[in-house]
């Protein structure tokens, strides 16, 4: 690592980037995006570090979500503030849960590049180079649309700027209020099923209102006005991440300025690749994908790249292994991890292993499964005496219906009403707070069978 820079993933491998065909024009917006500010600042990173450690530890839970991919053309405040919305509901839901504090991480402001399974797609006999995400080319059908133009890294950063902006301002203005966002309507019919998270729901309440009586009150306790919420993204496009580079004069370390936490991909954690070099060398707290074909050594060698000094909070593995399936990978990265003496925070990611075609024609992901991998997760870290330290959805606070299934069920014919995503299908704002629902009912669960062992 000591002949790292802000550029020396350029000499190594690398996949799932973009071959600009005009390099002077990559370049004057690489030097320009050079000179802008960062988005977000050191100190929040460390931050975030901070809270992400005490998750490792199971004194904290890890809330991350938003977009598969955000959108130039969906870009709107009602969507940010929506999503905003639903993820601190969720969180009030999961802190009632966990007994800890939940840290709420957007997959937002900066979440534009995407990894595709083909380099090319083929529409009635046309071949095109795929969609990589509106920071990239052009979603749009058409060989013009899909060409890479390094303009879209600018417009990007601008989308991001606004975002970041309006949620800063969310956090701290009186919106983020626990008696406000537990006032917002949960969104359940009178369904039998909900019935269970209306008892929640009442329990929260009365909680509230204790806390009210005993005079703890927004006005008197800051902390139930204003929220912390980080942002986090793939690093994926690395001549975006490059030029956002900057060294925090505290510490003399090097901060990727584009989000507070970067995640390195399923398909570009290659051991000796650009994308694993570029995130060794920064300071922002890392997450890292773990699907299926990940092996013991791999997970040696990652740890050894990203986590040389073995910083509690620096590295988030997030497995995504679909249902069925986490008991036959997990145990073993849990074994590697123990062997090593490695901090790391689990996550478990529940979407991107339980994507199918529905009967319709559209990709989707049924409610069920993403429920079955998280309740497999559980299972397998309570089973080996690690700590579940956290969730990752994909997810919107629109009424979208992209995933099938919930309480409010969405089923294969409803996918066309409103399947917006630009790539892949995301929780909708009710299929996510049922999900935290469900989730907090792990976490209790999990700390009854604790109480009960230490009592035992
Ligand atoms: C994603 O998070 O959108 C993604 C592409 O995930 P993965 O790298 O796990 O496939
Ligand atoms: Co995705």
């Amino acid at each position: 690592m000591t002949d790292w820079s802000t550029s020396s993933w350029r000499s190594k491998p690398r996949v799932q980037m973009p071959d600009y065909p005009d390099q002077a024009a990559l370049q004057a917006v690489e030097a320009q995006l050079a000179r802008y500010p960062v988005l977000v600042f050191a100190g929040e990173a460390r931050r975030l570090k901070k809270h992400l450690a005490a998750a490792g530890r199971g004194e904290a839970f890890l809330l991350q979500g938003g977009d598969c991919a955000e959108s130039f053309e969906q870009f709107s405040s009602d969507a940010i503030r929506d999503t905003f919305k639903v993820m601190l509901q969720m969180a009030i839901v999961l802190t009632h849960g966990a007994k800890v504090p939940v840290i709420k991480l957007g997959r937002m402001a900066g979440q534009f590049a995407k990894p595709r399974s083909a380099p090319t797609e083929t529409v009635d006999g046309v071949e095109l180079p795929s969609y990589r995400g509106d920071i990239i080319n052009d979603l749009a059908f058409t060989a013009e649309s899909r060409i890479p133009d390094p303009q879209k890294m600018l417009r990007a950063y601008t989308q991001a700027a606004a975002t970041l902006n309006l949620l800063r301002a969310f956090s701290t203005g009186g919106y983020a209020d626990v008696h406000q966002v537990h006032g917002w309507t949960l969104g359940f019919t009178d369904d039998e099923k909900a019935e269970k998270y209306r008892e929640i729901a009442n329990r929260i309440s009365d909680t509230l209102d204790f806390m009210a009586a005993a005079g703890v009150t927004a006005e008197t306790a800051h902390t139930l006005q204003s929220v912390e919420f980080y942002t986090s993204h793939e690093s994926l496009l690395l001549e975006y991440e490059e030029a956002l580079c900057r060294r925090d004069s505290q510490t003399g370390k090097w901060l990727a300025g584009s989000g507070h936490m970067i995640w390195i991909g399923d398909r570009t954690r290659q051991p000796d690749g650009a994308h694993v070099e570029f995130a060794s060398g920064v300071q922002n707290p890392i997450g890292l994908k773990c699907g299926p074909s990940m092996t013991s050594d791999d997970l040696k060698q990652l740890m050894a790249k990203l986590n040389p000094d073995n910083e509690e909070g620096r590295l988030t593995l997030i497995s995504r292994f679909g249902a069925g399936q986490v008991g036959d990978h997990l145990p073993r990265l849990i074994k590697t991890v123990q062997e090593e003496g490695a901090n790391v925070v689990w996550t478990c990611d529940a979407m991107h292993g339980n994507t199918i075609k529905s009967s319709t024609g559209y990709k989707t992901r049924p409610f069920d499964s993403v429920l079955r991998e998280v309740h497999e997760f559980f299972a397998v870290h309570n089973a080996e005496g690690s700590v579940p330290g956290g969730v990752h959805f994909e997810m919107t606070g629109q009424d979208v219906t992209e995933c099938t299934g919930g309480v409010r069920a969405v089923s294969d014919e409803d996918l066309s009403d409103r399947y917006h995503t630009a790539c892949d299908p995301r929780l909708n704002a009710s299929q996510s707070l049922e999900l935290a629902f469900l989730v907090a009912e792990e976490l209790s669960n999990r700390r009854s069978a604790q109480a009960t062992r230490a009592a035992g």
